[in-house]
Order: structure tokens, then sequence, then C-alpha cells
């Protein structure tokens, strides 16, 4: 009699197993709104995109650049320079490609690159991507337009466009 239960355990076991991998593979996938991608996705690596050393614009080819961001309750990590402190204002040079990667940990956030189209959700379980091309030289703020908390007008970075 104890071994039907025990097989019911089992098996109820295993399709917790991979209802949880199944998450895993989901939190990996890319936001539906990632759209108009021209840079070759054979040269982004979605799992090591968000390690901190990956964070901030990194070049990919000429003209291409991926940003990694994580925004969190209420900053926006761009990783950090040569002396150790976070980066707060990012160069670009005008008229390139930008791959924009950004995920969070917390809650819901924006990213928005103000006056321009750059503009997207960021959701915890998603990487949302979208590619922008700034052609217009100027100093420009990238900020959170997603109420978050307390201190969301804290959430923002600058970002020129050279
Ligand atoms: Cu983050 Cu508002």
């Amino acid at each position: 009699k104890y071994e039907k239960w025990w097989l019911i355990l089992g098996v109820g076991t295993l399709i917790a197993f991979l209802l949880i991998l199944g998450y895993g593979a989901f939190y990996l996938g890319t936001h539906p709104q990632s759209h108009g991608i021209t840079i070759d996705p054979e040269k982004i690596d979605a799992e090591e995109s968000f390690k901190p050393e990956n964070l901030g614009l990194t070049k990919v080819d000429e003209g291409q650049y991926v940003l990694n961001v994580v925004a969190s309750a209420f900053n926006y990590d761009l990783g950090t320079d040569e002396e150790g402190k976070p980066v707060k204002h990012i160069q670009i040079p005008k008229g390139s490609t930008v791959l924009v990667q950004a995920v969070t940990p917390d809650v819901i956030h924006g990213f928005n690159i103000a006056g321009t189209n750059a503009n997207m959700m960021v959701e915890p379980g998603f990487i949302s991507s979208m590619e922008v091309t700034l052609n217009k030289p100027g100093e420009y703020t990238l900020l959170c337009n997603e109420y978050c908390g307390s201190g969301h007008h804290m959430m923002f970075a600058t970002v020129e466009v050279t």
C-alpha cells in the first residue's frame, strides 16, 4: 500500500523539478519587447552580460556597442571605473548602434534616455533589450520612468553622445 504513496511522491517531486528547470530557462529568455536587433547575437552571451565586469558600455565591433545595466532600487549599475568608483556617466560615439540590455533583481524600473527613443520597462525575471542609435551629440539623462519607491527620483545617470 505504501509503495503507491512513494510513487506519487516521486512523480510529484519530478514534476516540481521540471517546473523549476522550466522557470530557469524562462528567466534567461529575452523579453518580448526586444525588437529590431541587428547586432549579431553570437557576440552577446546573455548569461555573461550581467556579471559585474561586463556592466556598462562595451565595444563589440566597429560602431557597435553593448550597454549592460542592472537597475535596482535606487541605482543604475553601469560597472566601475579604473578607480573602482561606480560609473554614472557614459560616452557614446554619435551614430553608433547600441544594444541596451537591462535586468532588475527587485521591482519594475524604467530605462529612458530622455529626449531619445531609448525607452523601455525593466521587469524582474526578464532581460529587457533594445537597440538604439543616438545621432545628435549632446548630454542626455538616463532616468527611471516607472515609479519604484522612495528613491525613484534618485535613479539617473548621464549619457554623452560625442
Ligand atoms: Cu527605478 Cu523608478
